[in-house]
């Protein structure tokens, strides 16, 4: 085990960097037993420990992080912490890697479930947790992959009965195991679990009364650790986050808070919605999901990279051309208007969804599987870029085509002269030396032809080739395409077979439901990414500060786009390729989105 973390303190104290002491293991099978350890990092909020040599040894599994305290030896550097209330901080992922990696994931997994928590869905009865939040937990139940000690609590302004409540946790289980052998049993297991309570989330008192309920589930435990889940309209986020702070936080574990997007509209705002929540949680508590990161070929994409020896000397300005993020959905915002009006495509998937993903395709290799080693690369890489302008943009909105195919502007919920694009291309540049001169190019749009999200890399032709090759594989690709149908492509030119010389395109495929067994059950992005919160595993969460340069790139072009009485959204018809714009816009930089 190469690193890892502890909880440092707690009490407005942090260690500092290069602090030496010993750790004494306050629970579970190593108790009292003390370790050497030695600071290796200590950035805003938060300290990493690395163990020395003896530690080494006999490392404690990255959960026991939790249960270490620190009793002599370091000169702590006394600092306020922006919360008042007292807490752990808990840092760490353990940054194997070796072999050990997944009998570290195991010992942890199993150190895990012994810890009981308390999921509080706040905003249960909205649309994000029927959809995605609960069917993921009831997932991870059945694979027996939460706390053997759990309640779901359930928590909004409607009023419900436990039956009430429990019949809306089945009736929107549309999850990947509704036909597995023991659905029905282990719902009957399930549902017990699970209690609902009514309040207001800008009301503490109505926290305090579901923080009386959850008390009594953890009266019998030594430790008991409370998730919450906030899938609330962003109007109500900040409220809810300072009530869980004044009366949610659990006595006797850890608290950890989930958070979705849209977190804030512009830098400005995300900036004060920042100040705002970090003076109620710690980073460390703050979980920020973008769910595309839980997807089985974005996880891939650094194993692919960095795993292979084949992709690095290639993957530079010198052989690749272009890079393509494409983001396309069949079907408008029908009944999701309310939010999208005031967001649009480019907030609503670019800024977030597309920029990881490119991230994850441009940074450079992190020096470990640290969340801090990623993210500190997926910072680097960001950093790099350069801030877009209404003109890195072609913008379109879908107008109706016919029967069930509504226009943007016929959706209840749109003002009648929208201009909020459901349609965006884009070109970024990255300046260092790895990238520079490289479009990545990026497209969204809704009420498109098809739906698919994929990464396109684009080679350059071959030089000096002897061969007829027709235009359309002149430039080799490595598609990898994240949804649907998982699958990793080279589109190479070939000699057709048989007495002839012609070329056409062939294809070196792995269509994953072909080649993995394990691929015809791959889990919802949800449920990798609330085990990660169980874990305490960061890696996929986004980091404040790689937010806040996420929104640096796209804030001032928003600005302008939205701002300009004379930009208007480029019509076009629900079904369809999107606005021609958009190859024009890929032609002006020397490039044409592939679609094969
Ligand atoms: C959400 C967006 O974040 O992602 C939606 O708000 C979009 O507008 C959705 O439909 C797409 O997610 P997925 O997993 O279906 O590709």
């Amino acid at each position: 085990m190469e690193g890892v973390g502890f909880v440092v303190g707690g009490v407005n104290r942090l260690a500092r960097r290069g602090d030496r002491g010993v750790l004494r293991c306050s629970r579970g099978h190593e108790v009292g037993s003390r370790r050497r350890v030695v600071v290796a990092d200590a950035e805003a909020g938060a300290a990493q420990v690395k163990t020395e040599k003896d530690v080494v040894v006999n490392g404690l599994p990255a959960d026991a992080a939790q249960d270490v305290v620190l009793t002599d030896g370091p000169k702590l550097l006394a600092r306020p912490e922006p919360v008042a209330q007292a807490r752990s901080e808990v840092v760490h992922v353990a940054g194997d890697s070796d072999p050990s990696l997944m009998d570290s994931m195991h010992k942890r997994l199993d150190a895990m479930k012994k810890q009981p928590v308390s999921i509080i869905v706040v905003g249960a009865s909205g649309d994000l947790a029927k959809k995605k939040t609960f069917p993921a937990i009831f997932s991870l139940f059945y694979h027996d992959l939460l706390p053997e000690d759990f309640v779901v609590y359930g928590y909004a302004r409607s009023k419900m009965s436990q039956e009430e409540f429990r019949e809306l946790i089945m009736s929107t289980l549309t999850c990947r195991v509704i036909d597995g052998r023991k659905c029905s049993e282990k719902m009957d297991e399930f549902l017990p679990r699970c209690h609902y309570v009514s309040g207001k989330y800008d009301v503490s008192s109505d926290f305090s009364a579901l923080s009386k309920e959850l008390a009594m589930f953890e009266s019998s435990n030594e430790v008991s650790n409370r998730l919450f889940y906030l899938a609330v309209p962003p109007s109500v986020f900040q409220k809810a986050a300072s009530n869980i702070n004044l009366a949610g936080r659990s006595p006797k574990g850890y608290t950890r808070v989930v958070v979705e997007k849209p977190f804030g509209k512009d830098s400005e705002s995300y900036r004060e919605l920042r100040a705002g929540l970090s003076s109620i949680l710690s980073e460390e508590e703050t979980y920020r999901i973008d769910h595309y990161l839980g997807k089985e070929l974005v996880q891939n994409l650094m194993s692919l990279r960095f795993a292979n020896s084949i992709f690095e000397p290639i993957w530079n300005r010198n052989y690749i051309q272009s890079v393509q993020l494409v983001f396309k959905e069949n079907f408008g915002v029908e009944g999701r208007a309310g939010y999208f009006d005031g967001v649009g495509i480019i907030r609503d998937i670019m800024q977030n969804h597309l920029l990881q993903v490119l991230a994850l395709v441009a940074m450079e290799p992190p020096v470990s599987l640290h969340a801090e080693d990623i993210r500190n690369e997926k910072v680097k890489l960001l950093r790099s870029m350069e801030k877009l302008s209404k003109d890195s943009f072609v913008i379109g909105q879908y107008e109706g085509k016919g029967e069930g195919q509504p226009g943007y502007r016929a959706d209840e919920g749109v003002a009648p002269r929208s201009k909020t694009p459901t349609f965006a291309a884009c070109v970024l540049n990255i300046r260092n030396q790895r990238w520079e001169g490289v479009p990545f190019m990026m497209k969204a749009g809704k009420a498109l032809d098809e739906r698919k999200a994929e990464i396109r890399i684009v080679f350059k032709p071959a030089a000096g080739s002897i061969f007829s090759v027709p235009n359309t594989i002149k430039n080799n690709e490595l598609v990898i395409k994240i949804q649907p149908d998982e699958s990793i492509y080279m589109r190479i030119a070939n000699k057709v077979p048989g007495l002839t010389s012609r070329m056409e395109e062939g294809r070196l495929n792995m269509f994953y439901r072909e080649a993995w067994e394990e691929s015809k059950d791959i889990p919802d992005a949800y449920e990798r990414l609330i085990l990660d919160v169980l874990n305490g595993e960061k890696s996929l969460f986004i980091r404040d500060d790689e937010l806040e340069v996420a929104w640096d790139i796209f804030s001032d072009a928003i600005h302008e786009l939205e701002e300009d009485p004379n930009v208007e959204p480029e019509s076009y018809k629900y079904g369809t390729r999107g606005p021609v714009g958009a190859d024009h816009l890929a032609a002006r930089h020397g490039s044409r989105w592939s679609e094969l």
